[in-house]
């Protein structure tokens, strides 16, 4: 689809009312709920909170600590430090928690420029199916493009057919598809599979 035609679409697609909001203690009752789903299908990490340290009780407890700790992830002076930033957006309908999307502008080290890419996004389970997805990547690379990029490159398991369809329903270019070394698989939780992350390259109209 052409940049035209994705922004003629998204004047008309679905969840128009959707907004990605940045990480705020107001989003903490639904956020806790979401976060426990996830939990319960084993990716609580989906949501940052494992990699920083909470589970669901101590979202409850210190939330105001997570949002904190999630903010910094966004900081510039990262970039000197880790070659990268992430700045994380929640997808929020009715002023509700839906999702979240990981935005890494820099893609400065060899795991983001190979199998990263500079967008990540999930869903919460309960509401998965609904066309959120889709509308998170279409919010996603407008913030891109808020930010300067030119093009994204957003990957995903060749296995992940959801994933694979919101790319590609988004304008997705495929560029190539490469088989994740033992360290990476492991790291993403499909040790000893021999899985392709699908590359591909969507173009930003100006911001
Ligand atoms: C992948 C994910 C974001 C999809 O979110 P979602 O809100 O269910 O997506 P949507 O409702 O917008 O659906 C997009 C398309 O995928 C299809 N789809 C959704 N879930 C599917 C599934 N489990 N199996 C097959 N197709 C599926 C939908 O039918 C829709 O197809 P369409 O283009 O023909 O209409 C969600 O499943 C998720 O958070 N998964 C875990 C994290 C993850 O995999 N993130 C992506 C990393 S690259």
């Amino acid at each position: 689809m052409t940049v035209e035609a994705r922004i003629a679409d998204s004047s008309r697609g679905e969840h128009d009312a959707c907004c990605l909001e940045l990480p705020h203690v107001q989003f903490q009752d639904s956020f806790v709920e979401g976060a426990a789903e996830f939990a319960g299908e084993g990716h609580l990490d989906s949501t940052y909170a494992a990699f920083l340290g909470f589970d669901v009780d101590r979202l409850r407890d210190n939330f105001s600590g997570f949002v904190a700790d999630l903010l910094r992830m966004a900081d510039e002076s990262r970039v000197f430090l880790t070659g990268y930033r992430d700045c994380i957006f929640w997808l929020s309908d009715e002023g509700l928690y839906v999702g979240q999307t990981s935005i890494r502008p820099e893609l400065g080290t060899p795991y983001l420029i190979t199998y990263g890419g500079h967008i990540g996004y999930s869903i919460r389970p309960s509401h998965r199916r609904q066309g959120y997805g889709r509308r998170i990547l279409q919010l996603a690379l407008e913030k891109c493009a808020e930010m300067g990029l030119e093009r994204a490159l957003v990957t995903c398991d060749e296995d992940n057919t959801a994933s694979r369809r919101i790319i590609e329903s988004n304008g997705g270019v495929f560029e190539s598809g490469l088989v994740m070394d033992e360290t990476v698989a492991r790291a993403e939780g499909r040790a000893g599979e021999k899985v392709r992350k699908l590359r591909y390259w969507l173009e930003l109209p100006p911001a």
